[in-house]
């Protein structure tokens, strides 16, 4: 499983927002997207998943033009969970999340014991089986994330796009997410990519992180050698320190403090 986008040029109507972009997604890795507000995250996901159309450049999945591959197949091996998602009707939270099976479903045909399996197990690692017979619009905002998360597991891809997978979350559930998503992708080598704020989280979970700046990608590599203190300055306009302590595997991002 491998995703390769080149050269990638995306807007919207005349105006071009991303430009030049390309990159490589190696099965089994989590790769991290970062950048500004607007700097064009979403729009890249959405491009290499074919949400939206890309007016330059080509996106190969296994060596294949996405553009040639059929809906159904494309869903079976990229599952996406866009920033932005909102249900059709009221469904009940079970009901929403057994649609994450319809691409491996023919036409008309009833859930197989094998989808039901799969449905029950989305639900019970994101925490959501409780909730399943609740409609959607009764039940937080975090809860609603973990329900589309379950969605989307309930695909079974080969590949996940999260964009903004915490959104609404509390901190103990971001950090519950993220366990998810490395737990998921160790035990199934499912690839994932993801676009993430929090740049500490993003350090800690990431193999590869890509930086994008106004709609060209910036840098990208390992977490320690991306996130740097030059990096914070030139992309996101903060000053910050990124130390070291005794005992974790990982630095964190000390920033500028407020006021001072
Ligand atoms: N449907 C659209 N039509 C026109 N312009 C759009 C559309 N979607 C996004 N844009 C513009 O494209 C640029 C990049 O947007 P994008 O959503 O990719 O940013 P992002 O990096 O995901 O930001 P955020 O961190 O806020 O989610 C922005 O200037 C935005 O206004
Ligand atoms: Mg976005």
């Amino acid at each position: 499983m491998e995703l390769k986008a080149e050269n990638l040029e995306i807007g919207y109507g005349d105006k071009v927002i991303v430009n030049g972009f390309s990159m490589n997604i190696e099965r089994g890795k989590i790769t991290t997207i970062i950048g500004p507000n607007g700097s064009g995250k979403s729009t890249v996901l959405k491009a290499v998943t074919r949400l939206i159309k890309y007016q330059g450049g080509v996106v190969y999945l296994n060596g294949r033009e996405i553009s040639e591959m059929k809906p159904k197949e494309l869903a079976r091996t990229l599952g996406v969970l866009p920033q932005i998602h909102s249900a059709p009707s009221d469904f009940r939270v079970r009901e929403l999340v057994s649609y994450g099976r319809m691409p491996h479903q023919k036409p008309f045909s009833k859930k197989s014991e094998e989808d039901e399996r799969i449905i029950r197990w989305a639900m019970t690692e994101t925490g959501t089986w409780q909730l399943r017979d609740k409609s959607i619009y009764e039940i937080s905002g975090g809860e609603t994330q973990r329900v589309w998360i379950a969605t989307v597991l309930a695909q079974k891809p080969e590949m996940l796009f999260l964009d903004e997978p915490t959104t609404y979350l509390d901190i103990s559930h971001q950090l519950e997410t993220m366990q998810l998503v490395k737990k998921l992708n160790k035990e199934t080598g499912i690839g994932v990519v993801m676009v993430l704020h929090d740049l500490t989280q993003a350090l800690e979970v990431s193999d590869h992180i890509i930086v994008i700046k106004d709609g060209k990608k910036y840098s990208e590599g390992v977490p320690e050698e991306v996130i740097t203190e030059k990096m914070m300055r030139e992309v996101y306009n903060v000053d910050c320190d990124i130390i070291k302590i005794a005992g974790r595997d990982k630095p964190l991002i000390a920033y500028k403090q407020i006021g001072a």
